[in-house]
């Protein structure tokens, strides 16, 4: 009997745990980290302790920890439905902060897949070699393997092997992979394992443009990745990763009703976004469109465009990973409502722009564009509904910023023709007239938090908001209840501003330059390279009331907004207080 991938979770975690490693629990799909929209790898969580690695003692007990953690990759979303790719992925890892390095990373995966797991290494990789960066080439690992009786050895450059630094800069290095063999006679890349013996200060992209020696860390790290689709693949001895105990039961409850769209491939796009869908619900995700808003929205809808938006689906997801993912379980009614809320508000839509998709003769950038305007039909079901269409993902990305930029400029441009004028995530509005409304709200936001922080103290974060025609409602970080006197007193300070009439302007500059300007941002954000920060000044004195990253639309100057009344203040989790305020 094959183990079962429950069973191979389990034991991996088990193995690191007898050799001294502490089993750390998945973070959130959701990174601390504002550099990075989501979670790809299982360093992620860990990325401090290899600058400071008795922060780990402190933290873990141990400077070794194992973990399977959630992951998502953008990337790879045009390519599921293949045998390998997948939108969201378990990643199984073994971490070290200055506690081992090559020698014993290299046995340990030696060990665990052919002594543990049973299973044949058919080639491994290592690192040529570059000078521009000071890095030579990886004798060490090859002698290590040498040593473990492993022969095919194959040398790669740094676009294949050679890991980080993710975000803004952090830990990088050499790494190497191993390969085995599936079913079918494929080579499958299993493991990861990097060598952070690097810092690099600024982006991966900044580290391969220039000629940037890189920085030794006091004490070298490991870091190693394997899929766990993969390792079940192997394990199981399967062709693909949809025959594994992962897919292979959920896949044959897959009803599609439109018998030209029954394919194979369409069954595994469907696993794949249900199951990521799930989980990024259940890690506080809402459907939006915006940053992972608009990538959860795009999963659900081309669920839906197949016709298989039943929640049976779903909640199949909570039984078979409630277990492991307990938050899964417990969000079982979010993850529902979410799906129902959603589907409703596409189906209609969907319905008249597939039937728009079929009429359309040619579809290029303009004409894709429109049909998601519309319709709300993104990119790829766009393609999946089409033989040949005469525009790529970048076209099509193009025109989506484009677009995104135009709606900022300006709050009176339509974002969606059915009934979504303005959807960023965080404000929302049907009609032109709402618009209007939810933007003097959403400056008037802003107003209140640079209120709260002058009367209760900068301790005070952003930690969420929802706005809406009728009232903002904005959730900061707080320890307790704010007295009512000190309400009023927030209150009379933003109708002061809103009586004296600041400015509101905006400008675009790097993520660097907002931050030395101490423009406040919602840490759960991720911002490119380019942000745009609003500030409110004070004209007759040129005082900067408030500064923020922001994607807009505000008013330009704070007269327009009305009187700002305070309606109710309460507790809205741990640590974490709610105001619901209007204008008018
Ligand atoms: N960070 C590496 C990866 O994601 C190894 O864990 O592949």
């Amino acid at each position: 009997m094959p183990m079962t991938s429950g069973e191979i979770r389990k034991k991996f975690l088990e193995f690191f745990k007898a050799r001294g490693h502490a089993v750390v629990v998945s973070s959130s799909l959701i990174p601390d980290d504002p550099s990075v929209l989501l979670t790809t790898a299982g360093m992620q969580q860990f990325k401090p302790y290899y600058s400071n690695p008795s922060a780990a003692d402190a933290d873990f007990g141990s400077r070794n920890t194992a973990s399977a953690q959630k992951c998502f990759r953008t990337s790879d979303i045009d390519e599921v439905g293949d045998e390998s790719h997948l939108t969201f992925f378990e990643m199984l890892g073994n971490f070290s902060f200055g506690g081992y390095f090559k020698k014993e990373a290299i046995r340990y995966a030696h060990e665990f897949l052919t002594k543990e797991m049973g299973i044949k290494i058919s080639y491994v990789t290592i690192f040529e070699g570059k000078e521009s960066i000071g890095v030579p080439k990886d004798e060490e690992s090859r002698s290590i393997w040498q040593s473990l009786g492993v022969v095919d050895i194959r040398e790669e450059s740094m676009d294949d092997v050679f890991w980080g630094p993710t975000g803004l800069g952090g830990p990088c290095g050499p790494t190497t992979e191993i390969y085995c063999k599936n079913a079918a006679g494929q080579d499958i890349e299993v493991w990861n394992l990097v060598f952070n013996e690097f810092f690099f200060p600024g982006p991966r992209d900044d580290l391969l443009r220039g000629n940037a020696k890189l920085a030794e860390l006091s004490q070298k790290g490991i870091d190693t990745g394997m899929g766990l689709e993969r390792l079940a693949m192997i394990s199981q001895n399967k062709k693909n990763i949809f025959e594994t105990d992962l897919f292979a039961p959920l896949i044959q409850t897959i009803v599609i009703p439109r018998a030209d769209k029954n394919t194979e491939r369409a069954k595994r796009i469907i696993a794949d976004h249900i199951r990521a869908s799930a989980f990024l619900i259940s890690d506080g995700v809402r459907p939006s469109n915006k940053g992972v808003g608009y990538i959860l929205r795009r999963l659900m809808r081309r669920v839906l465009v197949y016709g298989a938006g039943d929640t049976s689906l779903l909640h199949r997801i909570g039984e078979q990973y409630g277990d492991f993912y307990p938050e899964l379980r417990n969000n079982k009614e979010n993850i529902t409502n979410v799906a129902v809320e959603e589907y409703t508000k596409f189906s209609r839509a969907m319905k008249r722009g597939l039937d728009e998709l079929e009429k359309s003769d040619r579809i290029d950038a303009k004409k894709a564009f429109q049909l998601y305007e519309s319709y709300g039909l993104p990119y790829e079901v766009i393609k999946d509904f089409r033989q040949s269409i005469d525009v790529t993902r970048e076209q099509f990305d193009k025109e989506f910023i484009k677009h995104q930029e135009i709606s900022r400029a300006g709050a009176e441009k339509k974002f969606g023709g059915h009934g979504l004028i303005l959807d960023t995530g965080e404000l929302k509005a049907g009609t032109e007239e709402e618009v209007k409304i939810v933007t003097r709200l959403h400056t008037a936001t802003h107003l209140l938090q640079a209120a709260l922080r002058k009367v209760l103290g900068e301790e005070v974060h952003q930690m969420g908001s929802d706005i809406t025609s009728e009232r903002t409602r904005f959730d900061f970080s707080f320890p307790r209840k704010v007295t009512p006197a000190e309400l009023k007193e927030v209150e009379g300070i933003v109708n002061d501003v809103l009586k004296k009439d600041y400015t509101v302007d905006r400008q675009v500059m790097s993520y660097e330059e907002a931050a030395k300007l101490g423009a406040l941002h919602f840490f759960k954000e991720k911002y490119p390279k380019e942000v745009s920060v609003y500030t409110v000044r004070n004209k007759a004195t040129g005082e900067v009331f408030s500064r923020e990253l922001c994607g807009g639309p505000h008013v330009t100057h704070t007269d327009e907004i009305g009187e700002f009344k305070i309606l109710k203040e309460e507790s809205s989790s741990a640590g974490v207080r709610r105001i619901r305020a209007t204008v008018g």
